[in-house]
């Protein structure tokens, strides 16, 4: 999704801008472009259509060299993907904009903007912004005033930096639904939608909130609240390795952060479990009195993350005897909700400021929502600080470290781990756990890293597989129980990242529809751990075959189903069926990775996506 840099500095700062657009491009984007203050005083842009590399290259001809300056990638939502229509948007020669978001009210704003003689080059919302501005400037004359006087009539989401020629010792910024992060340097300061973005010139962020107006000067930065009260915003030291931007030994990001699993599944569950229990304070200090009171729990995501919360409805209601509901959030968000007495609020997102989710959580808490009042929200996010887990009252933060390729796998599979503490943890606090359940699922947790390091071990085995779906258009993905989700996320990322048509289904649906797709053509992937289900899963199978099918299975050792012609299976280690769906999930991950880099697709942006999903 779209991307912030801005810098103000004693130097030249277009690298500096170029090397944080670069740092953001994993997140998606269509066009890139950034303005700056020269030297002569001039308000300069390049922008460019495509990568980040064509902005660098029109830099390389044409230079552009100054001390303030502002950058962007940008991904289309109002007005296609072009030049005139990338950021930063000018108002004449005096001001420039980028913008994170949507601006609701662009369509009456535009009208009357003209009304006032100012003429529009784009067709985007951001261009409204900056002739506001450059209106409210006339009067007020000062920057920072037309600032907080256009805001005011922003109606939408926005993250957005500003800067002037009249001003030029000064880098506006301001957000609302959009998140912006100031980085702090000596002598020098910088601001960015993600701290990933600032890395490279400094470790010391001030995050802004919601309403926030901020004025950074090279030696200075104030910032005033919602209300127009001057505030100070706590500076925090960033811990991060800065290796994690950095692919290693590996081809794409994506394989470095399938391979990682082991490290932050690990990392995920380091402190939260005691001998033979999880440690229920993991969740925070009111965590215990909170869920005795549970009676139910609203799960609510998107994509991947709503991939998680189904298959912890299954250990939900199955292991703690608590009924559950898991809902996408762009269908949660526009609903009227009947909430039961005593629920839960769960709200699972890896970036924690995806738009859905976040709009899902602050219904459910505003009094004046659709949905009357939850006990209480709980946030299992990937991001310490995102708005997610500022909104939120509880927090259980996964560790899978930066993810920077587009289709989700660590921050998967450490969601699931997370969502298996948190069953544990009503569970033991309710009482309604099986006796020794938690004792061995404990054990069990501990010897998980180790499982999925095995299950990683095939890699090869699943690179060869993969050569079956070089000619493949279409392919059915069967999964029973947990694993149902599990066969959704694999289809998700088949599709998302060798753009192959898969779809999912719970393997006893076949017959009742999907069966008639079924031909030579069609390969059917099926995940089958040795559970009570497996007898039942073998008759779906015999149904694939039987219509010249083409299977492809991972089953448990022990699991007795066979290889022969037109069933391929790999064999995976010996998991307890309740940690099976993490575990199964890793070879539908190096499936899918195998078969985009065998069909020479973008693996790590792949077409059409972004990472982070900040407007609706
Ligand atoms: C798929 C994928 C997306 C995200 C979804 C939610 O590989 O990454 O489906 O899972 O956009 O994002 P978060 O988890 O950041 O809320």
């Amino acid at each position: 999704m779209c991307g912030i840099v801005g810098a103000v500095a004693e130097r030249n700062i277009a690298a500096i801008l170029v090397e944080g657009l670069k740092r953001l491009e994993y997140r998606g984007y269509d066009s890139a472009g950034l303005a700056l203050i020269d030297d002569g005083g001039a308000l300069r842009r390049h922008r460019r259509t495509g990568k980040v590399s064509s902005l660098e290259r029109a830099l390389a001809e044409e230079p552009l060299s100054g001390r303030l300056g502002i950058a962007h990638t940008r991904w289309a939502t109002h007005g296609a993907p072009c030049e005139h229509n990338a950021h930063p948007h000018f108002s004449g020669d005096e001001l420039a904009v980028v913008h994170n978001g949507i601006i609701e009210n662009h369509g009456p704003l535009r009208e009357r903007l003209q009304g006032l003689g100012y003429v529009f080059t784009s067709e985007t919302d951001t261009e409204v912004i900056v002739h506001l501005l450059h209106h409210k400037l006339q009067s007020l004359g000062d920057l920072t005033a037309a600032l907080k006087a256009a805001v005011g009539e922003l109606h939408g989401a926005y993250g957005l930096a500003v800067i002037s020629r009249a001003q030029p010792d000064r880098l506006l910024a301001t957000r609302s639904g959009s998140p912006l992060v100031i980085g702090l340097g000596l002598g020098e300061n910088f601001l960015a939608s993600d701290q990933i973005a600032l890395r490279q010139v400094t470790d010391r962020f001030m995050y802004l909130e919601e309403g926030d107006i901020a004025e950074l000067r090279r030696d200075s930065v104030q910032v005033w609240d919602v209300h127009g009260q001057p505030v100070t915003r706590e500076t925090v030291q960033y811990h991060e390795g800065a290796e994690a931007a950095d692919k290693g030994e590996y081809r794409h990001f994506m394989l470095k952060e399938i391979h990682e699993q082991p490290k932050v599944v690990q990392r995920t569950l380091e402190g939260r479990l005691g001998s033979d229990h999880v440690l229920v304070q993991a969740f925070g200090p009111q965590a215990a009195e909170l869920f005795a009171r549970v009676k139910n729990v609203q799960i609510v995501a998107c994509g991947t993350s709503y991939h998680a919360g189904m298959v912890a409805r299954y250990w939900l209601e199955d292991l703690a005897g608590i009924p559950c509901q898991v809902e996408v959030a762009s269908e949660f968000r526009y609903r009227k909700v009947a909430v039961q007495a005593d629920t839960l609020f769960v709200s699972i997102s890896q970036s924690g400021e995806t738009a859905d989710t976040l709009a899902a959580l602050r219904n459910a808490k505003s009094g004046d929502s659709k949905a009357s009042s939850y006990l209480s929200s709980l946030a299992i996010c990937n991001v310490g600080t995102s708005s997610l887990v500022r909104e939120s009252d509880l927090t259980l933060l996964t560790q899978a470290g930066l993810e920077i390729g587009v289709a989700s796998t660590k921050a998967f599979t450490t969601q699931l781990v997370a969502l298996l503490l948190l069953t544990l943890a009503l569970g033991q606090v309710r009482g309604t756990l099986g006796a020794g359940v938690e004792a061995r699922l404990v054990e069990e947790l501990r010897r998980l890293p180790t499982r999925l390091g095995e299950a990683l071990a095939m890699d090869k085995t699943i690179e060869k597989v993969s050569e079956f779906f070089a000619d493949k258009h279409h392919s059915l993905f069967l999964g029973r129980g947990t694993q149902f989700p599990v066969a959704m996320e694999g289809a998700l990322k088949l599709k998302e990242i060798s753009y192959i048509h898969a779809e999912a289904y719970p393997a006893g649906e076949l017959k009742h529809g999907p069966l008639a797709l079924v031909d030579g053509d069609m390969p059917v992937v099926t995940v089958a751990p040795n559970n009570e289900l497996v007898e039942k899963l073998k008759s779906n199978l015999q149904e694939v075959r039987a219509r010249g099918g083409e299977l492809i299975v991972f089953a448990d050792r022990e699991a007795g189903i066979d290889p022969g012609p037109g069933t391929q299976v790999v064999a995976m280690p010996h998991i307890d069926d309740v940690l099976a769906p993490i575990l199964y999930t890793l070879p539908l991950q190096l499936l899918s990775y195998y078969v985009a880099v065998l069909r020479g697709t973008d693996v790590d942006q792949p077409r059409n996506l972004a990472k982070s999903v900040t407007v609706e």
